[in-house]
């Protein structure tokens, strides 16, 4: 293997390292390999001739390599010279490290090339695997974070699921608002969904491309929350940013802002809030200049604004200029027949990937319809979430599985009552009036007369009865 990596213009005591190399490189290696610049076997040694389950390793020499390994890269190393430092190929099932070098004669001319097996198996990887991983997810997070500030949102109006008439109507009138450029109040108890849909809103709005930016006003303290709104002038007090803070309004500028928890909104807001809204422009505290915004407002509460309004904590004309166009979302347990489709989508992406997903029966939906769900959506996916820990792996969520889970109390009715079957109310009156006359004629032992006065009825109606009994 002398010439292998003679080189032109490379110095002796280079040669003489590489050579002296050679030999401990190609024992530590799983298996060694060469090829002309035909890319035909030349030499392999026997490590590799036994890894790749040959015989006698004298039978592959002269053939082209292609023949004895499918999946080598050699020939492209022999064509462009360049080495393949670090790369995995797939040999029957098994996962090799390989190292592919080129070699040159002493005109510089390309000869062939040398291959080494570092590893036959990825174990001693493992680290290094692991963190490939960890940055793949890590850039996977940033490409959304990423995504999500240019885009702004995170959910469309899939993501709002239901199939009830009611969640129907309320993705159409999304879809109407989507459409026009106006404000949207949108209305619901906790867990509805509220900013699920005011993010589909957006995404199918003409501004999809520009921001959605989202103000809790549940969330931030009163007295932060002007300078939250309108921006900051540089130094508008001591301790002040010697920039310009930019508030969400300007941020939203050209898209959506998001008022969430509007109920929420101290008066002397409300005021400088309607005037924004009205002049289309804002004035950043400690400022004494007006910019001129463009964002359209998307405000969701689950408070009851008209009782603000009249006990004096809602500005009427606030309300006016928000609520232009109104989007209900009924509670949970005013559309049940949601359940099963809400489920499906949660037990699905819960994070678990498709091997371990697990489903829920549909005695497990019926049981889940006898609670009144408070908490509506997330409440639902908190439930589902405890009954998959709680449960033994991989079995179905069946109606047993979720009464251990869901909370007791409050106005859920018995269980049993809700999932006996229930009978038309003939039925069930027939029933127990049969139920009646046999009790009668048991008591007064087969006296009719004695068993119709005792039901308070006359004879004649008792016989009627009885007739049709039978
Ligand atoms: N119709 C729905 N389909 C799928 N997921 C939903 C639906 N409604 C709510 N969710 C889920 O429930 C959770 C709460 O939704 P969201 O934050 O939009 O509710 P909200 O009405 O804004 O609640 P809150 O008033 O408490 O802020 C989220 O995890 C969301 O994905
Ligand atoms: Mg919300």
């Amino acid at each position: 293997m002398t010439e292998l990596f003679s080189e032109n213009n490379r110095s002796g005591l280079t040669r003489d390292l590489i050579q002296a190399l050679f030999p401990m490189f190609e024992e530590a290696s799983a298996g060694a390999i060469a090829v002309d610049r035909e890319s035909r076997i030349t030499w392999i040694n026997s490590s590799y001739a036994h890894l790749l389950g040959l015989g006698n390793p004298e039978t592959v020499i002269g053939k082209p390599i292609r023949q004895v390994i499918p999946q080598t890269r050699m020939p492209e190393v022999v064509e462009t010279g360049k080495p393949l430092l670090l790369d995995i190929m797939e040999h029957n099932k098994q996962q090799l490290v390989v190292t592919r070098l080129p070699f040159y004669d002493d005109d510089g001319q390309i000869m062939g090339a040398v291959a080494f097996v570092l590893y036959d198996d990825l174990q001693p990887l493992t680290p290094l695997v692991a963190k490939y991983r960890r940055l793949h997810q890590d850039l996977a997070a940033a490409r959304k974070a990423l995504a999500k500030k240019t885009r702004g949102t995170r959910y469309n109006l899939a993501d709002f699921v239901g199939a009830s008439p009611a969640a129907l109507e309320v993705k159409r009138r999304a879809r109407l608002a989507a459409g026009r450029d106006m404000p949207i109040l949108i209305r619901g108890e906790t867990g509805t969904g509220k900013e699920v849909l005011a993010q589909a809103i957006h995404a199918m709005s003409g501004r999809a491309h520009q921001p959605f930016v989202g103000v809790n006003l549940a969330a931030v303290p009163e007295n932060l929350l002007e300078a939250e709104f309108f921006g900051v002038a540089p130094g508008a007090y001591t301790g002040a940013d010697k920039r310009t803070r930019q508030g969400k309004f300007q941020l939203a500028n050209g898209g959506s802002l998001f008022l969430d928890e509007v109920g929420d909104m101290p008066l002397a807001l409300q005021a400088k809030l309607l005037r924004a809204l009205q002049e289309g422009e804002v004035e950043p505290l400690g400022s004494n200049s007006v910019t001129a915004v463009d964002v359209r407002v998307i405000a969701a509460t689950s408070r009851n604004l008209e009782a603000m309004i009249a006990e004096g904590s809602f500005r009427s004309d606030l309300y006016y200029r928000l609520n232009v166009m109104e989007i209900t979302i009924p509670p949970l347990r005013e559309r049940l027949p949601d359940l099963g489709v809400l489920c499906e989508d949660i037990l699905e992406n819960n994070g678990q990937g498709p091997e371990v997903r697990r489903e829920i029966t549909d005695a497990g939906v019926a049981a889940l319809g006898s609670y009144d769900w408070p908490g509506n959506v997330r409440e639902l996916r908190n439930v589902l979430e405890r009954a998959l820990t709680m449960g033994e792996d991989g079995g179905q969520l069946d109606a047993n599985a979720i009464f251990r889970v869901l909370p007791r109390g409050g106005s859920r009715p018995d269980p049993l009552l809700v999932l006996r079957p229930v009978k038309s109310l003939a039925k069930t009156l027939a029933n127990a009036e049969a139920q009646a006359i046999e009790e009668a004629l048991v008591a007064s032992r087969g006296n009719r007369t004695r068993a119709a006065r005792m039901l308070g009825i006359s004879r004649s109606v008792f016989y009627e009865k009885l007739a049709r009994m039978s």
